[in-house]
């Protein structure tokens, strides 16, 4: 199953960490958002893409990757980071996943540090996120997914 993971991660490389712990144990291609253009997504089986949240939703590289490089028809998978958790950061994300008929396989979201606005003042929130356990969790859903 060959697997490549989409992202943009440039807050504080906090969705960046998950995907080094993923991508030590599994065998899958990190393509980075922000400076890859030219890139193909067609020869993979399975895509990820992972994101620092902005505003409620992923951040917009991420989408616009999918918009514009997301093949019909392909398994997708989310990962994600934010300040505050909330359900529905990846709506924006599974809107556009279905209108390539994609299949979405599941996602994985959790803390990751932010001093974004006001919470720079009090030294950040969600300060230590992701933890180690979280990034491992995240290894594990990557693992889980058939
Ligand atoms: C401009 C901006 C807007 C943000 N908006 C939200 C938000 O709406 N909800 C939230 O939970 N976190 C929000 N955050 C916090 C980030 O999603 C969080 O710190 C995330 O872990 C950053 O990931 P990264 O380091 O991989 O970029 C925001 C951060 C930035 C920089």
């Amino acid at each position: 199953m060959k697997t490549a993971i989409v992202y943009q991660s440039y807050h504080h490389g906090n969705t960046k960490k998950l995907l080094d712990a993923i991508a030590e144990k599994y065998e899958v291609t990190l393509i980075d958002a922000e400076k890859q253009r030219d890139y193909d997504l067609s020869q993979y089986d399975r895509i990820g893409f992972a994101s620092g949240i902005a505003v409620g939703k992923f951040y917009s590289k991420v989408l616009k990757a999918m918009k514009e490089k997301l093949p019909e028809g392909k398994e997708v998978f989310f990962i994600f980071t934010c300040g505050v958790m909330k359900d529905r950061y990846t709506n924006a994300a599974k809107k556009i996943a279905r209108k390539k008929n994609a299949k979405i396989l599941g996602e994985y979201g959790c803390l990751g540090y932010d001093t974004v606005g006001i919470f720079k003042l009090f030294g950040g929130f969600a300060k230590g996120h992701p933890t180690r356990e979280e990034i491992e969790k995240a290894v594990e859903f990557y693992g889980s997914l058939k």
